[in-house]
């Protein structure tokens, strides 16, 4: 069973300066909140309440202004700052004392999936005893991500963004790891990219025969917000759908409320500290 999980929220957002010079990325608008309330969402519909927010060095107070200690939606957060961005698996590196003897999911801070069931497959995938599970789907461009060969419906080959492949499945930024995750990334050494590359990780418990396939589903959404483009898309993605349906995505309080991880006094305090806006009206409108 999975309880913690980790975000990774820190880069160096270049591609997105000079936006991201004061400010960064994950605190940026996808329309109506800052793109970390998306992956944060996605571990709190799993049932994850014990969440490690990792954040470049100096960024920790822009962070803490808007998550605080994770209280008004009925989570714990703590944080860590990562002194520069060495890879995906410096989070299970820095993260050893949070994680402790536990298994762990990551959630990468600039991730946004949007599916059918998706909160039944999470919370399935939580119940993960031993192993790793990924989270895989097509994308037009496998080049830019991690990619999986599947032959039979199990994971054959991984490669970290190919030249060239035959298959389209991107390997997406939530993953769910056993504890063996701490020690595999502590034996890494940095790629041609002089990062630690998370799919060398995924790659050892490929060879153990320990790595499992998840799919977001031909109706879902994952959107990697990498570049200005794809922010517009995204937030446009999430207008579309909020105003169409009038419901919300990744509104923390009401996932929180309909866990019944806070109570209507809480939803109150959020209001409060929101203030007057479109988010407290559907706070508002939820009690
Ligand atoms: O988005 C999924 C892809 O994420 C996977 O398909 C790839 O296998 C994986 O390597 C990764 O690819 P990217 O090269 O696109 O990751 P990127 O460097 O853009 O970082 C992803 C997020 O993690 C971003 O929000 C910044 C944050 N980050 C990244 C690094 C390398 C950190 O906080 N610290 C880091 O050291």
């Amino acid at each position: 069973m999975i309880r913690k999980g980790i975000i990774l929220a820190g880069g160096m957002g270049t591609r997105m300066s000079p936006l991201t010079k004061a400010v960064n990325k994950q605190l940026l608008p996808i329309y109506d909140k800052p793109l970390i309330f998306y992956p944060l969402s996605i571990l709190m519909l799993a049932g994850i309440r014990d969440i490690l927010v990792i954040v470049n060095k100096g960024q920790l107070s822009q962070f803490k202004k808007i998550l605080s200690d994770g209280s008004r939606f009925g989570v714990r957060i703590k944080y860590k700052e990562q002194m520069s961005p060495r890879g995906l698996p410096d989070a299970f590196i820095l993260g050893e004392s949070f994680i402790g003897k536990d298994n762990v999911s990551l959630i990468l801070g600039d991730n946004f999936f949007y599916a059918q069931s998706l909160t039944a497959k999470l919370k399935e995938s939580v119940k993960l005893n031993s192993g790793c599970k990924v989270f895989l789907h097509p994308v037009k461009k496998p080049e830019l991500y991690g990619v999986a060969t599947i032959k039979n419906k199990k994971i054959t080959q991984l490669v970290e963004k190919p030249k060239k492949t035959k298959s389209n499945l991107a390997v997406t930024g939530l993953y769910f790891f056993d504890n063996k995750v701490i020690e595999y990334s502590k034996s890494l050494k940095p790629s041609k990219r002089n990062e630690l590359e998370i799919i060398e990780v995924l790659k050892r418990y490929l060879r153990k025969n320990k790595l499992k396939a998840e799919y977001l589903g031909r109706g879902g959404a994952w959107l990697d917000t990498g570049s200005i483009n794809d922010f517009y898309d995204t937030s446009a993605f999430v207008s579309a759908i909020e105003t169409r349906q009038g419901l919300k995505i990744a509104c923390l309080e009401e996932i929180a409320f309909n866990n019944e991880w806070i109570n209507k006094k809480q939803v109150l305090e959020a209001i409060k500290f929101y203030g007057n806006n479109i988010y407290s009206k559907y706070l508002k409108d939820l009690l």
